[in-house]
Order: C-alpha cells, then structure tokens, then sequence
C-alpha cells in the first residue's frame, strides 16, 4: 500500500548519529557512555512508544498515552467469549475447529483494543463498507493455477499483489528476486495476485491471459482490482495457499514495487535446515497505532467500522511472512470479522483473534516499508525495500548479484564503526 512511502526515518537518523559519531574518533570515553546512554535510553523508549509511533505515518497517529502494556493481563475466558459470537462459518469449515481453536495461543496483546471495539458496537461480524457485503466463499476464478503444489512441498510461497497493467513490474520480479533460480536448489512458488482490470474484455486481459500461459505464476479473481479491495486480493491469496498448497513451509506476501532479497529471506530467517515454524508471523511491526480518523485521508477508518482507539500488532503490508499453517487459520478467521480494506491492519486483527503474536524479526533493519538507499553491503543483508521502478530493480539486483561475495568490501569503515559501537555497548553494561 501506499502510505509506507512517506517516512521520516528517526531510527535511521539515530543510527546514522550513531555511525557518524563513533566513526570520527571522538576521545574521551565518559563522553562516549554518555552518548551510548543516550542511544539505549532513545532504544528503549522508542520500543515502549511502538517504534512506529515516532515517524509520521498517514495511516494512523500514535497515541502515546494510554500505552497499554503487551503483556496485560486479559481475560482470556471472556474474551474467547467474545469471539466465538461470530458468523456460523460453512459446513466444511466447521468442520474442525475445535481444533483450530484449541490451536490458538498465546498472549492476547492487540486485542484489548478488540474488545472495546466489540463491546461498543456487539460485534465484527458481518462486512460492510468499502468491501460491500459479506462474502463468506472467495470469488469466482478467472485464472487460477490449482496444480502448482501437487507433486510437491514448497518451501516459500511467493504472494506478490499486482495490479492488472503492471506487466513490467512482473516481468522485472520474474527476471529477479522472484526468478526460479534465486532459492538456489529450493523450491518455491511465485504467484501474481490480480483482480479485475476495468474492463473484462479488454486488450489487457487478454494480455494477462496470454502471461498467464507463459507463466503459469498468476491468479485472478473477479472482483475490482481496487486500492480499496486489496483485503480481498490478500485473502484470495490467503484461501489460495490453504487450498492448492497447505503444505508449504512458509508464505511470503508482498507488492509489485518492491525489492525483495529472497536468499537471505530464505538462508538467514526462514531456514530450510531447521524444522519449519508453525503459527509464525513477522515483517515490519506496526505496534501502538491508532486509525486514522481524518475523512480526507486515503487511510481514513470510519469510527463504524473500528470504533476501537487503537489497532492490535500488525505487520507492514509491504512484506509479511509466515508458516504456510497460518494461510488457512488466517482465511477462518476473516470470515467472522468484518472486513477492512487496510489490508495489513486486518491482518492483524485476524492474528489478534486467533491469539498469534507477530513476532519481531532478528533486527530492526531487515523488513522496510521504505526505500533504503542502495549500497551492496545493505541489500545483502535485509529483505525488503520498497518503492521500485521495474528498471530500477533489474539494475540493483543485477549489481547486487555480482557483488555478491564481495558485497561489503567498501563498507569496511562502516563494520569498524559498529565493532567500536558494540565495544562500548559492552563497556557500558559492566
Ligand atoms: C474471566 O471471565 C470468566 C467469564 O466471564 C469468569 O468466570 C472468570 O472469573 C474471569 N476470570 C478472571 C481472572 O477475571
Ligand atoms: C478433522 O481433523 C482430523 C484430524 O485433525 C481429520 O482426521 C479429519 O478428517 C478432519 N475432518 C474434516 C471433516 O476435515
Ligand atoms: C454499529 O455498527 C453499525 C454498522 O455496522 C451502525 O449502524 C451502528 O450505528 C453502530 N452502533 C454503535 C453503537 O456504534
Ligand atoms: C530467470 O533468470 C534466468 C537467468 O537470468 C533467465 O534466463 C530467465 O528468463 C528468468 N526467468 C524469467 C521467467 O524471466
Ligand atoms: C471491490 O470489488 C467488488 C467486486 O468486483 C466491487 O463490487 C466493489 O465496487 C469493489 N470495491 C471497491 C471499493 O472498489
């Protein structure tokens, strides 16, 4: 979505201070601790606020009273209560969920909020709003790939959201971060979600039908392909995977724009050697945030619709991951909750129902919902950067990959500088 474009990085700021500051070599240590000081101090408030709540972002504002801890004690009896007061879900589905419920765990941060939504207004069941109305069954294919997972196990679905015209954003994912050969020896699925273009019988579905058989890597259902429907293309994914491919390890959703460096994706946070995760979730935490209530904002949230102050946990949209487990759990549990057409955010609050905490990823530098500026030594070792040009994405990739080995060569004073930062850190902690 959209409104990640625009930050004000006071994390990155921070680090750049930082880096900046312990690269020119200022003397005298008391000085030095102090400023470490500082840093932690900064760190450490910055995870109280939700680290998110500091730049400004469109989509909603901080509210920095109030700040509920995520370890509050709920009622979890009651709360149960609460969602179980949802849609009879269909038959099939029903089927088993008492397994599915016994399944739910963990802590019930986020969904406090949840529950003054539900007490405020009875329930989230049922949609309206931009959505239209409640749609329990997906909608019809256009073009589907029910095969892809037959004789196999995948160990990463790719879910990409594309619009219907973005042919070269697909074509430059194809030849990069989304190309078969980038998992070197693993198998993954790379998959296009599309909605309907404005006309049917267009040229360009015709072209898309044409790249589908080219392909066979995009599915299409038949709702608009609408900023205000991407819920809807989320879930179509979402369903997708729970019914053609419910044995894949994990499932990556992310957008057209981005630059997703799918070998440290897969080698240094998912990795194939361990057991694969189950009722995992992570991406870029969008902890503390409030909807936004202003109606001239794309990103506005009607108090009807959520009257809750604040949103649970949610993962920037931009690039999510999670064990392929959760595809099918997260589908369950959408049909009983209305549905929202900020797609992360209802994500989220799927997670918060079924009590699956997003967990933060190993630093604070791997999942961006912006655009870092590019050096070979910082593509390599994160996995998301937003905001790219087709073009753009085959040049860096192109150069990242033949940097490869040698991708933090120029960044030697850069790796002295966080040797010396550690040093201190450690200084300061005895
Ligand atoms: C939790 O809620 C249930 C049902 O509402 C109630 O019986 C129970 O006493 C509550 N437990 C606590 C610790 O408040
Ligand atoms: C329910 O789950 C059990 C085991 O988890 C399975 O054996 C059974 O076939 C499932 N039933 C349905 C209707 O899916
Ligand atoms: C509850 O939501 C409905 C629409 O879903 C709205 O018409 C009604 O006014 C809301 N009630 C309260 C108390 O907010
Ligand atoms: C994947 O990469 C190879 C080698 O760069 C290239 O020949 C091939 O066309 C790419 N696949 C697609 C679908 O673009
Ligand atoms: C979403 O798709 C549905 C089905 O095509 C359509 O009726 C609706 O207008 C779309 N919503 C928006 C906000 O575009």
């Amino acid at each position: 979505m959209q409104w990640r474009r625009r930050h004000c990085c006071l994390i990155k700021m921070t680090w750049n201070v930082k880096r900046s500051l312990f690269r020119s070599h200022v003397a005298g240590l008391l000085s030095l601790a102090s400023l470490v000081g500082v840093v932690v101090l900064f760190s450490h408030q910055d995870w109280l606020l939700g680290r998110s709540g500091r730049r400004e972002n469109p989509v909603a504002y901080t509210v920095r009273g109030g700040f509920r801890s995520q370890k509050s004690e709920t009622n979890q009896s009651a709360l149960r209560g609460i969602w179980k007061d949802s849609l009879p879900m269909p038959p099939k589905m029903a089927a088993n969920s008492s397994s599915h419920q016994a399944e739910a765990g963990g802590s019930l941060q986020g969904v406090t909020g949840l529950e003054n939504s539900l007490s405020a207004n009875g329930s989230l069941n049922g949609e309206s709003g931009p959505g239209g109305r409640f749609i329990a069954q997906p909608f019809r294919y256009i073009i589907n790939e029910p095969d892809k997972c037959l004789d196999r196990k995948p160990f990463l679905v790719l879910l990409i959201a594309a619009e219907p015209g973005q042919t070269d954003a697909r074509n430059a994912i194809r030849q990069t971060w989304g190309n078969d050969s980038v998992a070197s020896g693993l198998d993954f699925v790379r998959l296009f979600l599309l909605g309907l273009g404005k006309n049917r019988n267009s040229y360009q579905q015709r072209s898309i039908e044409e790249e589908s058989r080219q392909h066979h890597d995009i599915i299409q259902q038949e709702y608009m392909d609408t900023y205000y429907n991407l819920t809807i293309k989320t879930l179509m994914g979402m369903n997708w995977v729970a019914t053609h491919c419910p044995h894949t390890a994990y499932v990556m959703k992310t957008d057209s724009d981005m630059f997703v460096n799918t070998d440290y994706l897969v080698h240094k946070l998912l990795k194939p050697d361990l057991p694969p995760k189950q009722n995992y979730f992570t991406g870029y935490l969008m902890r503390g945030y409030a909807p936004n209530r202003n109606k001239d904002s794309k990103w506005y949230m009607p108090p009807e619709l959520y009257p809750s102050e604040r949103y649970p946990v949610f993962c920037s949209g931009t690039g999510y991951v999670f064990s392929g487990d959760l595809a099918q759990k997260i589908y369950r549990a959408s049909l009983s909750i209305r549905r929202l057409h900020l797609e992360d955010v209802y994500v989220g609050i799927c997670l918060a129902k079924l009590r699956i905490d997003p967990v933060p990823p190993p630093n604070e530098f791997v999942f961006n919902h912006w655009r870092v500026s590019y050096s070979s030594c910082k593509y390599s070792h994160l996995i998301t950067s937003h905001q790219f040009q087709p073009n753009e994405l085959i040049k860096y990739w192109n150069h990242l990959q033949s940097n490869k080995h040698n991708a933090c060569v120029n960044a030697a004073k850069e790796k002295a500088g966080r040797y010396r930062h550690r040093k201190l850190h450690w200084m300061v902690g005895q």
